[in-house]
């Protein structure tokens, strides 16, 4: 997959400093010299200039622009016990990091790097609930009884394609949701991420294109890059969901063709949008026009109230050619990593992938997960989850317009756990989350959510796994911290 393009050209520049035609001290071109030399935006060459910052080839000099630097001095000059206790900001992340994630989407790789590295006290990214949200009491009673009944069961080698009592509950529990399966058209998996794989791994072959919303969660843009596939984005309102003139556009236009549709219709990742049902229908039926598999990822849609969000699209599957992938882990336990899929005409296909990629589910986990599922305990559960949720969301919404009144637009969504915040037009995200992520406070900038270039305005804010305190807390510091991360105030720095 083709690097983002401000990635590009620091890549360039990169060379071109290592080859010693800039050495250290020597003034780095404009950014108007790199926005006519490359024709790129402001924001690009600036973004360009950021990421050779990080890389430590480059240093701001107030009111004198960029000036090269040594990385080997750079280096040099970290002494052993400097070294153990700084913090890693990229600049001191492993020289070859950019090779370790070759594929990987560079950039998304290396924020969860850094994420992983850095001391975080309020978590805006990762998008659970916390554990006190969850059942915990009720599950792990449940898990001692199946211990009890099935004494073997660590021991025994599980099932495959997962055991027929989650595999029932799970098909009972669509059928509520308007979606009528039976447990045996159902595959269990290793989370969310394992079906999506999966169902790509199914339906595509390497260099193929595969329609994806823009923004779309990054997991998505990810696995496309690990398995050789080409994303196509097409435009996606926080309003209505994906464009669907667009997607027929381009299904009826694009060459090499589009040979899968990855969509979240029901509280997407990032925007939080879920589309109507008469919308699900059309995008079904539209799919079904052009013979092209439709992947329906519909993790969140036990977060919202069922009343607003409506069906999965897969209610109007009526060939099987929609391939339907969710899992527990934001709605029951993220520790479980249980996950599921219905594959609809490719499930025997989709069972030998896996099969071949990671043999089976283990049962404590499914059967615990499915002696909770069957009991009305689960639907009180849900409610009292989905009320915490919407709190939360109340809460955040507070804070953003405390914080940071007009200068941040938002949609807030009737579910799921996380915000899509519309940063000033000459704000950079990446900035923002960096500096907040010097403060501990952690966000998913919105370069993340695309294979090119956008988003960089835009900043997604997850408010399940944090305090009402720490939402008030960390907005209040990423408001402190955006007028730093206007091009207008980076600009007056390198002028
Ligand atoms: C939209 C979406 N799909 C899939 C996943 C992966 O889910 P799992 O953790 O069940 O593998 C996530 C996780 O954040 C997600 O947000």
């Amino acid at each position: 997959m083709t690097q983002p393009l401000y990635q590009q050209i620091a890549d360039e520049y990169q060379r071109i400093i290592h080859s010693g035609a800039l050495k250290r001290g020597d003034r780095f071109p404009s950014i108007r010299h790199i926005m006519q030399t490359q024709q790129v935006s402001m924001s690009t060459a600036v973004q360009a200039c950021h990421v050779l910052e990080d890389w430590g080839l480059l240093r701001a000099k107030a009111r004198a622009g960029y000036f090269v630097e040594d990385v080997q001095a750079h280096k040099q000059t970290t002494s052993p016990s400097a070294a153990s206790t700084a913090t890693t900001h990229p600049t001191e992340l492993p020289e070859d990091w950019a090779k370790r994630y070759d594929g990987l989407h560079q950039l998304i790789s290396q924020w969860l790097a850094e994420a992983e590295q850095k001391p975080v006290h309020i978590d805006f990214m990762t998008a659970v609930a916390s554990p006190s949200l969850y059942p915990t009491a009720q599950l792990n009673r449940a898990a001692t009884s199946v211990l009890r009944r099935h004494p073997e069961i660590l021991t025994t080698f599980a099932r495959r394609y997962g055991h027929p009592k989650l595999r029932a509950v799970l098909a009972r529990r669509c059928a509520e949701r308007g979606m009528p399966l039976e447990g045996k058209a159902i595959t269990i998996t290793h989370g969310c991420i394992e079906a999506l794989n999966l169902a790509l791994r199914a339906v595509c072959s390497k260099g193929d294109v595969v329609a994806v919303e823009s923004p779309t969660f990054y997991g998505v843009l990810q696995a496309l890059e690990a398995q050789g596939l080409q994303p196509l984005e097409i435009p996606t309102s926080a309003e209505h969901g994906i464009s669907l003139d667009a997607l027929e556009m381009a299904l009826d236009t694009q060459q090499p063709p589009v040979r899968a549709v990855i969509c979240m219709p029901t509280l997407h990742n990032p925007l939080g949008c879920s589309m109507s049902d008469a919308n699900k229908q059309a995008l079904v039926a539209l799919c079904k026009r052009y013979q092209v598999p439709l992947i329906e990822d519909d993790i969140y849609a036990q977060t919202g109230p069922e009343q607003a969000l409506g069906k999965p699209a897969k209610a109007w599957d009526s060939d099987g050619s929609v391939i339907y992938c969710s899992s527990l882990n934001k709605v029951l336990a993220p520790g479980m990593r249980l996950g599921w899929m219905a594959a609809g005409k490719w499930q025997a296909r989709v069972e030998m992938l896996k099969y071949s990629q990671s043999r089976y589910i283990d049962e404590l986990n499914q059967l615990t997960a499915a002696s909770f599922m069957e009991s009305q305990a689960y639907d009180r559960y849900l409610l009292r989850f989905q009320a915490h949720l919407q709190q939360l969301r109340h809460c955040a919404a507070q804070a953003i317009e405390r914080s940071f009144g007009t200068q941040v637009q938002v949609i807030y969504p009737s579910g799921g756990m996380m915000l899509w915040l519309r940063l000033p037009d000459d704000a950079s995200a990446l900035e923002l989350s960096k500096r907040a992520l010097e403060q501990g406070v952690l966000t998913a900038p919105g370069p993340m959510f695309s294979s090119k270039p956008r988003m960089a305005h835009f900043l997604r804010l997850s408010y399940g796994a944090v305090s009402e305190a720490q939402i008030e807390n960390g907005i209040r510091i990423l408001a402190q911290l955006l007028p730093q991360c206007r091009i207008h105030a980076t600009l007056a720095k390198t002028a």
